[in-house]
């Protein structure tokens, strides 16, 4: 989609090829991540300024490895090797690599040698990497000169200037890597000669473009749960073809308190069509006794389809749009064949589908950048940074079974613990409440109560696959307590939960 300079991350396996490729966008570069073994010809109808070797957690030796081709090296494009890209690139072009003395995992003490090698332009000589190998560069290859070193590796960057091949055996592109950010924007801008051209307006402006000419003077349906991913691809299609949109906001009753009325607010009067599907009723009868975990889930999902299915055959003829974003594409290796997780959202059209066609506005963009676009385009900050939300609903966090009134006794709950968050100025990445189907008993006044335990749960995390259980202080536990168990009645005792992921998961079901 972009006619921008574009860098290409080619993926040898590595866990960070999404950070790579979003820090490059950081610095104002268009990134897009391909398979390592792209045949050099697509490299060329590409023409990238630059190209980015990820890691990998293989060793070049092995002939199950990943590997690549000489001419890669020869097709005049600036090149930069991470860790393995970096041992894939001395390997290739004729130099030695060989299992480490000594492995180097974690944080570690790096001297750049070269002051004079681009890479380092600017930076501390004497810094700290992240390190994680257990092969290393033994001898460079021909043309290539050692610029850095560590105490257990002898050439923790190599460079040929005048072939302009880059490497480093550290990790520029974690926060754990002093500087790190820096050294990859001397790669862009000092060796590939980034102009910088990658911003959030331009991809407004284009992606308009693109919806016009795709939809015409059609119609399009969109389904609307609230979250980030869709709340903005709505408000990009209201931008791109005012009046041509339905938004189908299907309320399943498991939404937190008040959060239906205020997507509703935020969509209603625009130049589009809401449609909001009162479905509770619905979806409670059909979890009546279900306390299995994955059979919520499962109800949930099937019925959920289907509702969206009966409003939108209404609209026959007109285009899908989904909320697809670029992690979703890589995970299901659309890019580059490693799939990861297969996301619901990627497949394109389900077969025998009244629509027309798929119209997928965020799929080159991260998360980041769906926020900054939403932004731009006017979104309430409360939708634009709103925490995930499991499809499901509060019916995960409702521990057996979910019936209406245990999950206003949630969502009130739930809504304390928020306040009283907010009222201290604490905010972390995920938090909300879980009833459990546990009852404990206590006493109120000089009666005794018989009611349920509710767990409280916040985390800090960056990608939601690992998290560590926030340190919230003492007294704002001892706020939400009280207030939960003064002011919710059905709840008798509070608990918190100290438990990282892993072992445990962010939900608790
Ligand atoms: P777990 O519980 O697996 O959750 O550690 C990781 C992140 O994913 C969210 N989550 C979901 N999101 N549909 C979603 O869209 C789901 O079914 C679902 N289940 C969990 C969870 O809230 C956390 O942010």
């Amino acid at each position: 989609m972009s006619k921008n300079q574009t860098v290409v991350v080619l993926d040898f396996g590595g866990q960070y090829k999404e950070l790579i490729a979003r820090r490059v966008r950081e610095c104002a570069v268009h990134s897009q991540i391909l398979a390592g073994d792209t045949p050099i010809q697509k490299l060329k109808e590409i023409a990238p300024i630059g190209i980015i070797l990820t890691g990998g957690p293989h060793s070049v030796y092995k002939a199950a490895s990943p590997h690549t081709v000489k001419e890669l090296f020869e097709l005049g494009v600036p090149i930069l090797g991470i860790c393995y890209g970096m041992q894939l690139m001395a390997y290739t072009l004729g130099g030695e690599v060989k299992p480490c003395g000594v492995s180097e995992y974690g944080t570690i003490a790096a001297t750049y040698d070269d002051p004079k090698c681009a890479l380092f332009d600017g930076l501390k000589c004497e810094t700290t990497t992240l390190m994680s190998h257990t092969d290393f560069v033994a001898r460079v290859p021909d043309g290539f000169r050692s610029v850095a070193h560590t105490a257990d590796c002898p050439t923790a960057a190599m460079c040929d200037e005048s072939r302009k091949l880059y490497a480093v055996q550290f990790h520029p592109e974690v926060e754990r890597t002093a500087e790190g950010t820096k050294l990859l924007r001397n790669f862009l801008y000092k060796v590939c000669g980034a102009a910088g051209d990658y911003n959030i307006d331009d991809v407004i402006e284009r992606q308009i473009k693109a919806i016009r000419e795709q939809v015409g003077d059609r119609q399009v349906v969109l389904g609307l749960s609230g979250g980030v991913d869709s709340s903005v691809c709505a408000a990009i299609l209201e931008k791109a073809i005012p009046g041509q949109l339905t938004c189908i906001f299907v309320d399943h009753g498991m939404m937190r308190k008040n959060e239906g009325d205020e997507i509703e607010r935020a969509f209603k009067g625009k130049s589009l069509n809401f449609v909001r599907v009162d479905a509770e009723k619905r979806f409670l009868s059909k979890l009546a006794g279900v306390t299995e975990p994955e059979r919520k889930r499962k109800i949930i999902g099937e019925e959920f389809v289907r509702v969206f299915e009966e409003e939108s055959a209404k609209f026959a003829g007109s285009f899908l749009a989904q909320g697809t974003i670029y992690p979703d594409v890589v995970e299901s290796g659309l890019t580059t064949g490693a799939v990861i997780k297969s996301h619901h959202n990627v497949g394109g059209l389900p077969k025998d589908t009244k629509f027309i066609g798929l119209v997928e506005p965020l799929r080159y963009l991260f998360k980041d950048e769906v926020r900054a676009l939403g932004r731009k385009l006017g979104l309430d900050e409360t939708l634009v940074s709103r925490q995930p939300f499991p499809g499901p609903g509060l019916a995960v966090r409702c521990i057996g079974e979910v019936t209406k009134e245990r999950l206003d006794i949630l969502r009130d709950a739930d809504y304390i613990y928020r306040e009283e968050l907010a009222k201290a100025g604490l905010c972390y990445d995920q938090f909300f409440a879980v009833l459990t189907d546990m009852r404990t008993v206590g006493v109120m006044g000089d009666g005794r109560t018989y009611n349920y335990v509710l767990g409280l749960r916040a985390v800090i995390t960056s990608d939601f696959m690992t998290c560590e259980y926030a340190h919230i202080p003492y007294p704002t536990l001892d706020a939400i307590s009280s207030r939960i168990v003064n002011e919710v009645k059905g709840v008798s005792r509070v608990v918190y939960d100290i438990t990282g992921k892993p072992p445990a998961t962010i939900e608790w079901e």
